[in-house]
């Protein structure tokens, strides 16, 4: 049984869809066992606590620059004993001392095809503000695994999601969500717990 340990900021819905597939069973060989966020007021630490799992709170502010807070960071997943570490709407980029410890180990969700409207400053609503200014007919989400780079690591997981005229920024992020992350990324954690990603030449492979 891998475990598996959620970072997030926000409101928690990617981490929700992980413990509604922990309890369906679509996750069968992983636990979530800490839930760590970077905001003291993030809702999702009241999902995870009422879903009786260990919770964390490392607020970005109290650390100086994004080396300690990295550094700290890689301290927390180390005493948790982390198989698998999954940003679920984490809004702070971590440095290689994260990355480079865990390689192939560490998936992002992000709420785009990547490589579009992909990384430095592209989280959120920003995301999907880029994408209608742009006036793309299509967008979605990937699940991807993550290295020194923003939103650059292997892809394992996309799905399309229709834009619509007269979206919103809120509307097209509702849609993605519903109909891509939360799908997408307890599947993606699903196979990784299997051992059913395989890399080959730096690009990963479901197996
Ligand atoms: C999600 O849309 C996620 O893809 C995005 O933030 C939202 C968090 O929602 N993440 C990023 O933009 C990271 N670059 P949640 O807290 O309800 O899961």
């Amino acid at each position: 049984m891998k475990n598996i340990i959620v970072l997030v900021s926000g409101g928690g819905t990617n981490l929700q869809a992980l413990i509604d597939a922990q309890k369906s069973g679509i996750i069968k060989n992983g636990r979530i066992t800490c839930v760590i966020s970077s905001k003291p007021d993030a809702y999702a630490l009241t999902r995870a606590e009422q879903n009786g799992i260990k919770t964390r709170v490392m607020p970005r502010k109290e650390y100086g620059d994004s080396k300690s807070y990295s550094l700290a960071i890689l301290d927390a997943l180390n005493e948790e004993k982390a198989d698998l570490v999954v940003l679920a709407g984490f809004m702070t980029i971590l440095d290689e001392a994260v990355t480079k410890a865990y390689p192939y180990k560490i998936m992002n969700v992000h709420p785009a095809l990547i490589p579009s409207f992909c990384g430095e400053g592209f989280y959120g609503l920003k995301v999907h503000e880029a994408a209608l200014n742009y006036g793309v007919k299509v967008s979605g989400a990937t699940v991807h695994f993550v290295n020194e780079k923003a939103d650059a690591g292997a892809i394992i997981m996309q799905k399309s999601v229709e834009v619509k005229n007269g979206d919103t920024p809120e509307m097209l992020q509702k849609r993605i969500m519903e109909q891509a992350e939360w799908k997408i990324l307890p599947e993606a954690v699903s196979l990784f717990c299997d051992d059913r990603i395989k890399i080959v030449n730096e690009k990963a492979e479901v197996i």
